[in-house]
């Protein structure tokens, strides 16, 4: 009797959750469209996930069918080089969609008001397309205003988003059309977390770029072409974390280190900066690096405010650095010392055999 009460209370449960098979309208047939835990805190979360279903006809084809009980919109890996305008249905109110996610769909442009009706997004993902955002011949921002509909966007990723062929030497291109974006819109007001990684940015263009963001918490730079430390977070009251990770920074020269330390404003927390994995050029100019990471990292400094460098452990030196050597957090000064003195001892016996 018990066993049978479970047994459809089971299938009860299924079916209205799964609808016909996979709970989604026909249009969005392969799909699926239901409750289910998500997230790490594996909440009950409303997803509708059409992830590589090899749709390929115009995006709004699907999405104005998308069910308007949708928390977590998954449209990924299909095939949408162009997204028109209206995506969703604008008769609807999607109060509940906080998260949409449109990567791996070979996304090539935007159109300008392709994003109405998702002010309640609060995350949004475009990693892994084919993206411009500015006209090939005039290189003028083809829709600035594209974001200014995203009124509750927290995150934006944009991680290896933007179409190589148009920006792969022409980050300025790239960055000033960024700039147009984010001066068009009230992110400022919203955004925490930015994601740029491996766009092969090879300059941010100023040191200000970000001061545009001013509610910014996070950047994510990683797995760039950046060569210096690019950015002056005076402008930043929020901003919490720098992930510069796998760049081509070969030096950080005094500017670079007033860079990290400046805090025009009164910071809330300590900033963490992550440098690993750049091609260091182990020298004696990386000494007052050292001596300064030496320095926040003693515990004579108040600690609360003091930038804190990451995963120094998984910093590294180039091949043409002078002296090559694993630069282990707990032995780094006795290293950069003993890099220093086999620097001198070099140029002495160079001196010497002359
Ligand atoms: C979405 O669907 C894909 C492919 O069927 C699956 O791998 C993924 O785990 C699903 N994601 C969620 C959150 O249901
Ligand atoms: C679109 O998808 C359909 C069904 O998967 C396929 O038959 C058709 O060849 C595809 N068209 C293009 C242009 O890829
Ligand atoms: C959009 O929503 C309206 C109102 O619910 C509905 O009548 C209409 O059929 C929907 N359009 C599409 C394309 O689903
Ligand atoms: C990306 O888009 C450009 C046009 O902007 C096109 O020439 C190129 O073939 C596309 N690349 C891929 C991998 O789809
Ligand atoms: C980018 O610049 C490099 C070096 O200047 C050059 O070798 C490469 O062909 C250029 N690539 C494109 C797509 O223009
Ligand atoms: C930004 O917000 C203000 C006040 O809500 C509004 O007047 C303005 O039009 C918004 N700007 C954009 C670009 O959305
Ligand atoms: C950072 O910007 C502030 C404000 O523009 C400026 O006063 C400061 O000198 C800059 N810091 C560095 C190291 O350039
Ligand atoms: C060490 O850090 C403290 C706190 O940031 C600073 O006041 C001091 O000038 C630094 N000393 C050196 C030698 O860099």
């Amino acid at each position: 009797m018990y066993s049978q009460l479970i047994i459809l209370s089971i299938i009860f449960i299924e079916s209205s959750f799964g609808g016909g098979g996979d709970g989604c309208p026909p249009q969005l047939s392969g799909c699926e469209c239901g409750i289910r835990p998500y997230g790490t805190s594996g909440r009950p979360t409303y997803v509708t996930n059409c992830t590589n279903q090899q749709f390929n006809q115009s995006a709004e084809q699907y999405m104005r069918h998308v069910p308007i009980e949708t928390e977590v919109l998954l449209m990924v890996g299909n095939l949408f080089p162009q997204l028109s305008r209206n995506l969703l249905n604008q008769s609807e109110r999607y109060d509940k969609l906080y998260m949409v996610d449109l990567s791996r769909n070979g996304i090539e442009t935007i159109h300008g008001q392709a994003f109405h009706n998702m002010r309640s997004v609060q995350i949004l993902h475009l990693d892994h397309n084919n993206l411009s955002i500015s006209d090939q011949h005039s290189k003028q921002t083809i829709h600035p205003r594209i974001f200014s509909p995203l009124k509750s966007l927290e995150e934006l990723h944009l991680r290896n988003t933007f179409s190589k062929t148009r920006y792969l030497n022409n980050s300025i291109e790239l960055i000033n059309s960024l700039t147009d974006l984010f001066h068009s819109t009230n992110l400022s007001l919203t955004l925490k977390l930015l994601n740029l990684e491996s766009n092969h940015l090879t300059s941010l263009g100023s040191e200000q770029f970000f001061c545009q963001l001013s509610s910014i918490q996070r950047i994510r730079l990683a797995d760039n072409l950046l060569t210096t430390y690019p950015i002056n977070s005076s402008c930043l009251r929020w901003l919490s974390s720098i992930d510069l990770s796998s760049n081509m920074i070969v030096s950080m020269d005094q500017h670079s280190i007033d860079l990290i330390g400046s805090s025009g404003m009164e910071r809330i927390g300590s900033l963490h900066v992550d440098l690993s994995d750049n091609p260091f050029r182990c020298d004696c100019s990386l000494l007052p690096f050292f001596r300064y990471i030496r320095n926040i990292t003693s515990a004579t400094v108040d600690i609360r405010h003091v930038p804190k460098i990451e995963h120094v452990q998984r910093f590294r030196c180039s091949h043409q650095s002078t002296v090559s050597i694993d630069i282990k957090e707990n032995i780094l000064m006795i290293s950069l010392n003993w890099i220093s003195i086999v620097h001198r001892r070099q140029r002495q016996q160079r001196h010497q055999h002359r």
